[in-house]
C-alpha cells in the first residue's frame, strides 16, 4: 500500500532549511504525538498544549484523528488495515510540517505499536515525541462523551479500539500521561517540562 509507484522523479533540495526556519522561529520543531483510546484525552490534551505553546509565540498546528478522517482520510474506516494506511497519510503530513517548522500536535489512537514504530522511524531520532494517554478502559468508558462506547458494546459498531480492536500500549514512551486522575493543567505542565528539558522550547529567562 505504501509503496512508491512513481518513477522518474528526483528529489528537489530546498534553499531554506528547517535549521533556518527552526531559528527565525525560536524554537525547534518536532511531533508530539499522542496516542490513547478514544475519550483518554488526547485532543483535549494536545489542543490544551497548542493554546499554551501559542501563547508562548511558538508556531504549532494540531491535527486530530475525527477532523482528519472528513477530509485527508475520509475513504478510510476501523479495520486495522485502514488505520495503517490512516497513520502512514498522517505521518507524512506531519514530517512535512515539521520540515515547514511547525511544532505538530497529533492526536490519534493508534492503537498498534509496529504503525507507531512506523511514523517513528520517519523523523530523525528525537524529533518523535510519543505521549501515552493513560486513562485506563474502565474512566474512557465511563466518560464516554460521544456515546461511542455503549454503542460498541450494544455491538451497534464493529472493530471499536477497546471494546472488539486491539490498543497496544507503549512500551517506552517518551512520556506517560495519568489523564484519567490528573487535570488538564498538570498534563499540559509535564508537557511543556518536558519541551524544555529537551532544548525543543528555550528554557525560560
Ligand atoms: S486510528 O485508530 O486510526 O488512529 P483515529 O484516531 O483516526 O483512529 O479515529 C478515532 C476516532 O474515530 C475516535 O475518537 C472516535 O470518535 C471515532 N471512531 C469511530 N469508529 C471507531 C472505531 N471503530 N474505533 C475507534 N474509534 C472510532
Amino acid at each position: 500500500m505504501s509503496e512508491r509507484k512513481a518513477t522518474n522523479v528526483t528529489w528537489h533540495k530546498s534553499l531554506v532549511s528547517r535549521q533556518d526556519r527552526e531559528r527565525m522561529n525560536g524554537h525547534k520543531s518536532v511531533v508530539l504525538w499522542f496516542t490513547g483510546l478514544s475519550a483518554s484525552g488526547k485532543s483535549t490534551l494536545a489542543h490544551a498544549t497548542e493554546e499554551r505553546l501559542h501563547q508562548m509565540n511558538c508556531r504549532t498546528f494540531v491535527m486530530d484523528g475525527d477532523n482528519v478522517r472528513h477530509g485527508l482520510c475520509s475513504d478510510l474506516g476501523f479495520t486495522l488495515e485502514d488505520r495503517h494506511e490512516n497513520l502512514r497519510r498522517v505521518g507524512e503530513t506531519a514530517k512535512l510540517l515539521v520540515e515547514a517548522g511547525v511544532l505538530v500536535l497529533t492526536a490519534f489512537i493508534s492503537p498498534l505499536r509496529a504503525d507507531r514504530e512506523r511514523v517513528r522511524s520517519l523523523f530523525p531520532h528525537g524529533d518523535f515525541i510519543e505521549i501515552f494517554c493513560d486513562a485506563g478502559l474502565e474512566v474512557c468508558e465511563q466518560r464516554d462523551p460521544k456515546g461511542l462506547y455503549k454503542r460498541a458494546r450494544e455491538g451497534e459498531i464493529a472493530n471499536f479500539t477497546g471494546i472488539s480492536s486491539p490498543y497496544e500500549e507503549p512500551l517506552n514512551p517518551e512520556l506517560r500521561l495519568d489523564s484519567g486522575h490528573c487535570s488538564v493543567e498538570e498534563n499540559v505542565d509535564d508537557i511543556i517540562a518536558l519541551l524544555r528539558l529537551r532544548r525543543i522550547l528555550p528554557l525560560p529567562e
